[in-house]
C-alpha cells in the first residue's frame, strides 16, 4: 500500500473514531427502529473502493458473491442494487422462456400474503402475473401450510413468502407444499438472514432467495440486495436477467470466457455475431456497484454478532413486556431461531388503550416506531384496481393494519435504549 494512501486510511479511522456516538441521553437521543451498525473498518473498505475508483460491478462485488453465497449454503449469489430488484430479478427469472413448460405466464398466479412489504409482491403484478393472497397468523406474523393449500388453484404456479420481520414461516413444510404440487418457491428473505428453520438457514428452502442490504437490515452496503439459489440453471437465467437480458456470461471487461465469442448462431442472427451482445431475455440492468460490495464484504464479517445482538434486544424486550395487559407480544415460529428484524406489538382489543395513543407517546420520547410495512396491501391506493384473489379472508391483516407497530432491535441499539423501551411502554400502559 502506498504511503499517502496508508496514512489517508490513517485519517479516515481517526475520524470515525472522533465521530463515534456518544452517550445515550433519554429523551434526547432517538431510539431507532432499524439502521446500520458501522465500525471504522466498513468506513475505511468504502473509502478505500473510492479511492481506487472501483465505481461499478467488479472485483469485490464477484468476492462478495462467492462468499455471502457459502455463508448462506448456497451455490450462487448475484448482487442487485436493492432487495426490491431482487424480488423483481427472482420472480422475473421464472417467467425466462428457458423455464420451457415450467414458466410462469401471464394470468398465472402467485400466492403470498396481503400483509409485508410492497415489493414482495410488486413483480408478482409487474409480470402481469396474479396475486392470492392469504392471511397470516398474530403474533408470528407468517402465514401457515394449511392457508397456503387451500389457495392453490389450476393456475397456481408459484409461492413468494418474507419471513416476516425476521420469524421463519414454516418454510420446509411449505417447501414441500410447494414440490408435492409442482410449484416454485421465492423466500424473501430480506428481513431474516442469519434466521434458522429446523437448524438451516431461511433462504435456502426454495428455489430462489433475495436478501436486502438497505441500513435497517441484517447487513448494510447503503442501498444494495442480492439473489441467491442453489440451481444453475436459474443461476443463469438471473445473471441474464440482471445483466440486460444478454447471453454472454462474461464479466464486464472479460472477453470470450466461452471460448466461442465469435461462433455463436443464435435467434436468427448471423453465425458468429458477437455473443457479447446477444440478447436471450428481456432484461435489466439491476447491478451494484464495488463501492456497495466492499462495504458489504467489511459487514459480512460482523453478521454473526449483528445477529446476536438482534437476538439479544429482542428477548430483552420480550422479557421486559412479558407482563403488560393489552399487549399481543411477538413469538418465534415453532422450531425456529430468528435473527429479528424488529419487535412487533399487537395492540388487543380489550386494551385500555390504543395503538395510536401509545405510538404518539413513543415518539414523543424519541422511541422510533414503524408499522407492519403496508398492513393489508390490497386497502391501498395502489392495489384496488389490481386483480387478485383472496383466500380464507384477510381478518388478521386488518387487524394489522389497525393495531399493530414494531420498535427496533437492531445492534446499535444498547441495553440501556432497549430498558428505556421497556420502561416507557410500561409507563404507558400502567397509567392508562
Ligand atoms: C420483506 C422485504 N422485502 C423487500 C424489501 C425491499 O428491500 P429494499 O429496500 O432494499 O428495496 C424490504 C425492505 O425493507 C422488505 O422488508
Amino acid at each position: 500500500m502506498s504511503e499517502s494512501k496508508a496514512q489517508l486510511l490513517e485519517s479516515v479511522r481517526k475520524y470515525h473514531q472522533e465521530n463515534a456516538r456518544s452517550g445515550f441521553v433519554p429523551g434526547v437521543t432517538p431510539v431507532l427502529s432499524s439502521g446500520a451498525a458501522f465500525d471504522e473498518e466498513d468506513r475505511v473498505a468504502l473509502v478505500e473502493a473510492a479511492l481506487e475508483m472501483r465505481i461499478a460491478a467488479g472485483v469485490s462485488s464477484r468476492r462478495f458473491e462467492r462468499k455471502f453465497a457459502r455463508e448462506l449454503g448456497l451455490r450462487k449469489a448475484h448482487l442487485t442494487n436493492s432487495g426490491s430488484s431482487a424480488n423483481l430479478l427472482a420472480l422475473s427469472a421464472l417467467t425466462s422462456p428457458q423455464l420451457e413448460d415450467m414458466r410462469l405466464r401471464p394470468g398465472d398466479e402467485v400466492i403470498t400474503v396481503a400483509a409485508g412489504f410492497p415489493t414482495t409482491v410488486n413483480p408478482i403484478v409487474q409480470n402481469g402475473l396474479v396475486p392470492v393472497f392469504v392471511d397470516v397468523e398474530l403474533g408470528t406474523y407468517n402465514t401457515t401450510p394449511e392457508r397456503i393449500a387451500e389457495a392453490i388453484g389450476p393456475r397456481t404456479k408459484a409461492i413468494m413468502l418474507a419471513h416476516a420481520l425476521g420469524n421463519p414461516f414454516a418454510v420446509e413444510d411449505v417447501a414441500k407444499l410447494a414440490e408435492d404440487n409442482g410449484l416454485f418457491l421465492i423466500e424473501d428473505n430480506c428481513d431474516a438472514v442469519g434466521s434458522t428453520y429446523r437448524g438451516r438457514n431461511t433462504g435456502t428452502f426454495g428455489d430462489l432467495a433475495t436478501v436486502s442490504f438497505y441500513p435497517a437490515h441484517h447487513i448494510a452496503m447503503g442501498e444494495g440486495g442480492c439473489v441467491l439459489t442453489d440451481n444453475l440453471a436459474l443461476a443463469r437465467i438471473v445473471e441474464s436477467m440482471r445483466d440486460w437480458g444478454r447471453d454472454c456470461w462474461c464479466e464486464p471487461g472479460e472477453d470470450d470466457k466461452c471460448f466461442k465469442r465469435f461462433d455463436h448462431q443464435l435467434g436468427t442472427l448471423p453465425h458468429g455475431y458477437d455473443h457479447k451482445y446477444i440478447f436471450s431475455h428481456v432484461g435489466y440492468n439491476l447491478k451494484a456497484t464495488d463501492l456497495q460490495a466492499a462495504l458489504g464484504l467489511a459487514q459480512l464479517a460482523k453478521l454473526e454478532a449483528f445477529g446476536a445482538a438482534r437476538r439479544r434486544n429482542w428477548q430483552r424486550l420480550r422479557d421486559g413486556l412479558a407482563d403488560v395487559p393489552g399487549l399481543l407480544l411477538p413469538t418465534a415460529t415453532p422450531e425456529s431461531d430468528p435473527s429479528w428484524f424488529g419487535f412487533v406489538l399487537t395492540v388487543l382489543p380489550d386494551a385500555p388503550f390504543t395503538r395510536k395513543g401509545l405510538v404518539a407517546f413513543l415518539e414523543s420520547r424519541r422511541i422510533g416506531t414503524r408499522r407492519f410495512f403496508g398492513g393489508n396491501l390490497t386497502r391501498h391506493p395502489a392495489y384496488l384496481d389490481r386483480e387478485h384473489r383472496v383466500v380464507g379472508g384477510l381478518a388478521n391483516s386488518d387487524v394489522i393494519t389497525e393495531q399493530t407497530f414494531w420498535v427496533g432491535v437492531y445492534p446499535g441499539l444498547t441495553a440501556e435504549m432497549i430498558d428505556y423501551v421497556v420502561a416507557s411502554i410500561r409507563e404507558y400502559a400502567a397509567a392508562a
